[in-house]
């Protein structure tokens, strides 16, 4: 009889574990606006896994179909997406809006006030319209009453426009996310991987990075076990470190032996930002480095009282997902991808200039007509390779339509070996190489192709 009660007990406490368990995993519909992004990417298969059901927002929904058909890929647009009249019929039976759309260097067409501001805000106010209580929004740490950038501004206008809502909201301030993919990892890598590691200053801005998988279990938890009333939640690793501190842990993360530091002065570091806010290139720009120089820490212990999640330091974190050759090989080629294209653009304008302008025009009708092209052909021949020479280089520095360049350049490099070794053979074995440099740089070109090509993405 004891034993057929504790029996009974045990099952009547399973059956109550599991009850529990079922109300608080339930099934959702989320609506998750840039699913296609580093964090979206990542939160994605996490809601997937825990049973929801997910709407993702992105603006070209036709390239997620087919690899997460069991996901509803709609359009939008945060440029223009700003009322909320837009909006609502993309959240009909919407229980869960999670805001995962930003960018951090304004481009054409791509403000900070229309994507992190006036869509979000139109986003959260059909939202309330349509009785959804539940929004989760990823701020930036920084989006506080302190913030001085455009972009901690945007985000912050946005905050306060939901918490002036009539819904259960939610707001994030991560620090920097570290993670396969994310544009910070990518970045500070490829800098810790340098034969000297650049530093800001002296290397000694705070940084709290927390890492995307406990960013993505953060996420569930408060999923799980919705808080009360309106939360803003910092959310950065428990660990603050200096900037240097961060780069000797990337290179140690990748297995690259130790190197000294390469600290870059302050005011050259504000000039290298002030010409790239002009040339477009990468996130540094004057706003970025301002935010670094201003500090990214934050408090670890709220969010862990509210969804009982220990969070990692940015050392174990880590240390817990180990790079792979992949990691050491994007991390050493990402300084060398923008390289390759230049010089590989630049020998093409190059060649195309000495041909036309520089090189004994006679020596090259001399050549041509080795190959059987003279008289009135010669000419016609000689600039018109010049001034395909130079098109393929300029298009080859802007990246224009680079699959069909590429295709063009092996095709001329191939033809002009071929012709020369059945013409003018001897060219094979002339000290300076000119035939068999082409070799190494067929295989480059090849390169450059993986590299640009849609810059790895999708
Ligand atoms: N990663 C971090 O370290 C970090 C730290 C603090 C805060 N945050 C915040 O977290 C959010 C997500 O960051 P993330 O690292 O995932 O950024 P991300 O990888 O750059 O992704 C940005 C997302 O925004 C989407 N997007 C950009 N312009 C859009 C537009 N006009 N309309 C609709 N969607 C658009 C992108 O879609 P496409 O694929 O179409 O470009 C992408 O899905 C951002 O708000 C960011 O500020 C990130």
């Amino acid at each position: 009889m004891g034993n057929g009660s504790s029996l009974l007990n045990e099952r009547l406490r399973q059956l109550s574990i599991f009850s529990t368990f079922a109300v608080k995993c339930k099934k959702m519909q989320i609506l998750l606006t840039g699913a296609s992004g580093f964090i979206g990417q990542h939160l994605l298969p996490t809601l997937l896994a825990e049973g929801h059901q997910v709407v993702g927002c992105v603006r070209q929904p036709e390239r997620w179909q087919t690899r997460f058909p069991e996901v509803k890929w709609i359009s939008c647009d945060y440029a223009k997406d700003h009322n909320p009249q837009v909006w609502l019929p993309r959240l009909l039976n919407i229980d869960v809006v999670i805001n995962a759309v930003g960018i951090i260097r304004e481009r054409r067409g791509q403000r900070f006030d229309d994507l992190h501001t006036h869509a979000p805000i139109a986003l959260f106010q059909a939202a309330e319209q349509a009785g959804i209580r539940k929004i989760l929004q990823i701020s930036a740490l920084g989006a506080d009453e302190n913030a001085k950038s455009t972009y901690h501004l945007s985000k912050r206008a946005a905050d306060e426009a939901l918490l002036a809502l009539n819904v259960d909201a939610v707001i994030l301030y991560p620090s920097i996310v570290i993670g396969r993919g994310g544009g910070s990892t990518t970045l500070f890598s490829a800098m810790a991987a340098l034969p000297l590691m650049p530093v800001i200053g002296q290397g000694d801005q705070c940084i709290q990075p927390i890492h995307i998988d406990d960013f993505k279990t953060c996420v569930l938890a408060l999923l799980r076990n919705w808080p009360c009333g309106e939360q803003r939640l910092e959310l950065v690793g428990t660990q603050a470190v200096t900037f240097l501190q961060l780069m000797v842990l990337m290179r140690t993360w990748l297995g690259i032996r130790p190197t000294a530091a390469w600290p870059i002065p302050i005011p050259v570091m504000k000039l290298l930002a002030k010409i790239n806010d002009w040339l477009g290139l990468g996130p540094l720009t004057s706003e970025s480095l301002g935010m670094l120089l201003r500090g990214n820490c934050g408090e670890p212990a709220p969010v862990t009282a509210i969804t009982g999640i220990k969070l990692r330091t940015v050392e174990t974190s880590l240390r817990d997902n180990p790079a792979t050759t992949a990691d050491r090989w994007h991390a050493r080629l990402f300084f060398l991808r923008p390289l390759l294209r230049l010089s590989i653009g630049l020998l093409w304008i190059f060649t195309g200039i000495v041909s036309a302008f520089i090189y004994p025009v006679e020596e090259s009708y001399k050549l041509l007509a080795a190959t059987g092209i003279s008289g009135i052909w010669a000419p016609i021949m000689l600039y018109s390779a010049a001034a395909l020479d130079c098109a393929l280089g300029i298009a080859t520095l802007v990246a224009y339509r680079i699959r069909a360049v590429v295709g063009v350049q092996l095709l001329l490099m191939v033809s002009y070996m071929a012709i020369i070794s059945w013409t003018l053979p001897e060219f094979w074995i002339h000290p300076f190489g000119a035939v068999t440099k082409n070799l190494p740089l067929i295989v480059a070109t090849l390169i450059m192709l993986v590299f640009e090509e849609n810059n790895g993405k999708r």
